[in-house]
């Protein structure tokens, strides 16, 4: 099985940025760990901070894998491009988040993104990916 991850903006600072609510390791630390514990699935991985690459990034995604992780970071509470791309696409997408976006702002409670997923995991820190590639090793959706 072939996941494709892509993380939208700032979470290239992940280890860094704001550590109190993300945490302590970077995503690169973290690509290694998850590989690890998931041996039978390839990761790609893709992080841009620009809404229309994560666009293009989830177009190239289609024809390269079996299914999407996307944490769309701020853009899940504002991109209507990145939405459109997720209803374009025929692959399933579970949406993620690292933090307990319920429990933040109001403005991170709504999700432009979630509607057009398969489904969402949020909540767990960067272990919200390792849900997600669970729930694609054991064929949730
Ligand atoms: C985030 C939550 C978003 O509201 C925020 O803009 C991010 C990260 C998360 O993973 O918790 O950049 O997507």
């Amino acid at each position: 099985m072939v996941l494709t991850i892509i993380n939208g903006p700032n979470l290239n600072l992940l280890g860094t940025r704001e550590k109190d609510i993300y945490g302590s390791m970077g995503f690169e630390e973290f690509l290694e760990d998850i590989r690890k514990e998931y041996p039978e699935i390839q990761f790609i991985y893709f992080q841009s901070n620009i809404e229309g690459e994560i666009v293009n990034a989830l177009h190239k995604a289609a024809g390269e894998c079996d299914g999407i992780i996307l944490n769309a970071a701020a853009y899940t509470h504002t991109s209507v491009a990145i939405a459109d791309a997720v209803a374009a696409i025929n692959k399933p997408v579970l949406e993620v988040h690292i933090s307990n976006v319920l429990t933040r702002e109001e403005f991170r409670h709504n999700s432009l993104i979630g509607p057009v997923c398969s489904g969402t995991i949020f909540g767990f820190g960067l272990n919200s990916y390792k849900l997600a590639a669970e729930a694609f090793a054991r064929k949730f959706l």
